[in-house]
């Protein structure tokens, strides 16, 4: 089978849950400390060996555009005031070797129809999907790498999971199946936002997806499924009824940036990494924290 080198960025859904910030602007541009979630997915799957870069883009596509195209006026300002180190960011957005390829989305059917969107770019190649609001920090390998060297063995689509609380099941995509190690199972069965008593497990799919091709011609058959959308997960429970799928519990800590909360523990755990203002931004936490526990001292006394 190929080698996985096209990834596809679906970044063309409404962003409800972050209004009013996703109004005029996708939510895969929303930074984190100073980058906008799009590049933290995009340098994922570089450093993962893809060269081809899809980008399913809505209404307000432009500033996905924008960012990872050439910015003259920018750079020439930057280069008159000798600010080299902000030019060297600006140029090294992504390796020269990397295509960027956008299509429109014209409406937001879904998930499973934004990947079908892709088609004509992708063809008879396995790929990536990346969600890039599902930010993933890591310690060793991104994820997507973990996910690659997987594929390279066992040849077949991988669905990226975690296992989650059992009362937040409904939220996710859920696998049923056979483990066959202790991080990985064979894929037996898989529901869209299943409530929690009837989910074949906790184990979700978060956001990362290797597939073969067939999933194209199984979407163009894809009805609209759970929230009157096109899922993806419903092709995916076709495909499995034909090929191998496995799921596979990546190392790392994912964080929902979709989701207010996700987002927000997001920036603190990469600002507390960031190599300019992790310290200053730690001291800061420190005596928040501090200023909080006196806060409660004097409550209870006065209680
Ligand atoms: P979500 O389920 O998070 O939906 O989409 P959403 O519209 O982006 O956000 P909320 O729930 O309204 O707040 C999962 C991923 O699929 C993309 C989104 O951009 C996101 O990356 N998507 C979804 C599309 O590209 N097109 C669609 O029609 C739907």
């Amino acid at each position: 089978m190929k080698a996985i080198k096209k990834a596809v960025f679906p970044v063309a859904g409404m962003g409800t849950r972050f209004l009013p910030a996703t109004k005029a602007n996708p939510k895969e541009m929303l930074p984190v400390v100073d980058k906008p979630l799009i590049q933290y997915a995009a340098e994922e799957a570089v450093a993962a060996g893809i060269d081809t870069l899809i980008f399913v883009t809505g209404r307000n596509k432009r500033s996905i555009e924008d960012h990872f195209d050439t910015a003259y006026e920018l750079e020439r300002e930057l280069e008159a005031k000798s600010k080299d180190k902000m030019l060297a960011v600006l140029r090294n957005i992504l390796p020269s070797h990397v295509k960027c390829v956008f299509i429109r989305q014209s409406q937001a059917l879904g998930l499973g129809h934004a990947v079908l969107c892709a088609r004509p770019v992708v063809n008879d190649e396995p790929f990536a999907v990346i969600l890039a609001d599902d930010l993933i920090n890591f310690s060793d390998k991104p994820c997507l790498s973990q996910m690659v060297d997987l594929f390279n063995f066992q040849h077949c689509s991988i669905l990226g999971t975690q296992k989650v609380p059992m009362e937040d099941v409904s939220s996710y995509g859920v696998v049923d199946g056979i483990q066959v190690k202790p991080d990985l199972m064979e894929v037996s069965g898989i529901v869209e936002k299943p409530s929690a008593d009837k989910a074949p497990s906790n184990v979700a799919v978060v956001g990362r997806y290797i597939l073969t091709p067939r999933i194209f011609e199984l979407l163009e058959n894809t009805q609209r499924g759970a929230g009157n959308e096109i899922q993806l997960t419903d092709a995916i429970a076709e495909l499995l009824k034909e090929q191998r799928v496995l799921s596979y519990n990546f190392k790392g800590r994912r964080f929902d940036c979709g989701s207010k909360l996700g987002y927000l523990k997001a920036q603190v755990e990469f600002a507390l990494e960031h190599e300019e203002v992790g310290e200053e931004f730690r001291e800061f936490l420190d005596s928040l924290a501090a200023r909080e526990s006196d806060k409660i001292v004097q409550m209870n006394k006065s209680s």
